[in-house]
């Protein structure tokens, strides 16, 4: 875990972790040098990713060492995300399958685009590195698209991640931490979403894909000792955010005078959270590997820990907002008025979702925090930004 040689290279990234506010998790312990700060090597994968991206970025801020590995495929414009590979140093040009390639602008940086289907490649690549810690966010992420390729879901949500899980054992990383998601909770009515509700009714393949990770997970935990975090992400909004998702749709229909599909007719509740607050979690989690619960017993089994050292947490704002009031917030910020067409449910969809954050609060001392009008004044100014549009 120890970096000594990348000591002098960090301060000024020690500086920037202060002035951002973060500052709890910097590690000081012996070394070869008087002092030295402790860094770790981390493998995060889906960096071309929305989430990914803000985690690599965090992470590398603060002096650690980030490998990023993604498959940069098209569910959605591969544009969007080269360009947060080049924000992230990372130019487009350079990029090889299954060749690591160096950032221009952050020392500590290195991308692979694979995918986490690649069993030989991974495993050469866990061989050659090392890593502390792996953070896997790669994943075919969405709802409605599960039901359209649902074999896509099983190749990166299941064979995928069986081979982290397994590169894991193999080349000895204990700390793993992955990206599970609210929409576990499926024909759950009882709110909030609480991590120790029984979660066995999905209702699409993509939530089953994310709650078999649950399982996998703890299975090795249990077998071979991984020290395991999921984490159920709730309706992630911000800067660099994903195209198929309601804010940036909302957003483009906005700014393109487009009418929008209002499903369940506006009455639906979502908890949203900003990037910077799931970010925040990931990177805690990362810096505090899950323990076994002493307390945990098989008689009455809580579902969100166990013997193992294995823990889910739900990550979300503890704030669900109705969706006509996320809309008029869009507006707000984008400075015009969205025409609308109501619709009834979607297959797959749930009408509410509210994230119980008290263990996120009680283990790792944070609560997601951003307001909704100010997140979202963020991300419609970044998409101002990065699409040249609405500056009138
Ligand atoms: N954004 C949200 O609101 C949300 C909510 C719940 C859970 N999640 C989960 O969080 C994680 C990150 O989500 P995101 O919003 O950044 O999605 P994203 O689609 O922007 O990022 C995922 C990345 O994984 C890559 N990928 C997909 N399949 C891959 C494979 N087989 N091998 C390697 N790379 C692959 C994609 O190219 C993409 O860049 C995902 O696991 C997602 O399921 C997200």
């Amino acid at each position: 875990m120890v970096s000594c040689s990348r000591l002098s290279s960090t301060v000024e990234n020690i500086a920037h972790c202060w002035k951002i506010g973060y500052h709890s998790q910097v590690f000081f312990g012996p070394c070869a040098h008087q002092m030295d700060l402790m860094f770790m090597k981390v493998l995060v994968t889906g960096t071309a990713g929305f989430i990914g991206f803000h985690v690599a970025n965090y992470l590398l801020a603060r002096g650690d060492e980030v490998v990023g590995l993604d498959s940069i495929n098209d569910y959605y414009d591969v544009n969007l995300k080269y360009g947060r590979l080049d924000a992230a140093g990372i130019a487009r040009g350079e990029i090889r399958e299954g060749a690591l390639v160096q950032s221009t602008t952050q020392q500590g940086y290195r991308f692979v685009q694979m995918k986490l289907e690649d069993r030989e490649g991974l495993e050469a690549l866990f061989a050659a590195e090392q890593f502390d810690a792996v953070c896997n966010l790669a994943a075919q992420a969405g709802v409605r698209y599960s039901l359209e390729n649902p074999r896509a879901y099983i190749d990166a949500n299941i064979s995928g991640f069986m081979n982290i899980l397994e590169c894991c054992r193999y080349f000895d990383v204990k700390n793993l931490s992955f990206a599970s998601s609210s929409s576990v909770y499926g024909l759950n009515e009882s709110m909030p979403f609480s991590t120790s509700h029984n979660v066995d009714h999905p209702i699409s393949l993509y939530a089953a894909t994310k709650k078999s990770n649950e399982l996998m997970a703890h299975t090795y935990a249990h077998l071979y000792g991984l020290q395991v975090t999921g984490l159920r992400f709730f309706t992630v909004y911000g800067p660099w955010g994903r195209p198929d998702m309601a804010p940036f749709l909302f957003t483009s229909a906005a700014f393109e005078g487009r009418e929008i599909k209002v499903f369940n007719h506006g009455k639906m509740k979502r908890d949203f959270t900003y990037i910077d607050d799931i970010v925040e979690g990931v990177v805690r989690v990362i810096d505090k590997p899950a323990q076994p619960n002493a307390s945990w017993r098989g008689a009455s089994p809580d579902p969100s820990s166990s013997s193992a050292a294995y823990k889910i947490y739900n990550i979300g704002n503890n704030q669900p907002e109705a969706l006509m009031d996320f809309i008029q917030a869009i507006e707000n910020a984008a400075g015009r008025e969205i025409p609308k067409q109501f619709l009834p449910i979607q297959p797959g969809d749930v009408p509410a979702t509210f994230a119980d954050v008290d263990e996120l609060v009680a283990d790792m001392g944070y609560k997601p925090a951003t307001p909704l009008q100010e997140g979202i004044n963020r991300f419609v100014a970044w998409y101002r930004d990065f699409y040249r549009v609405g500056r009138d």
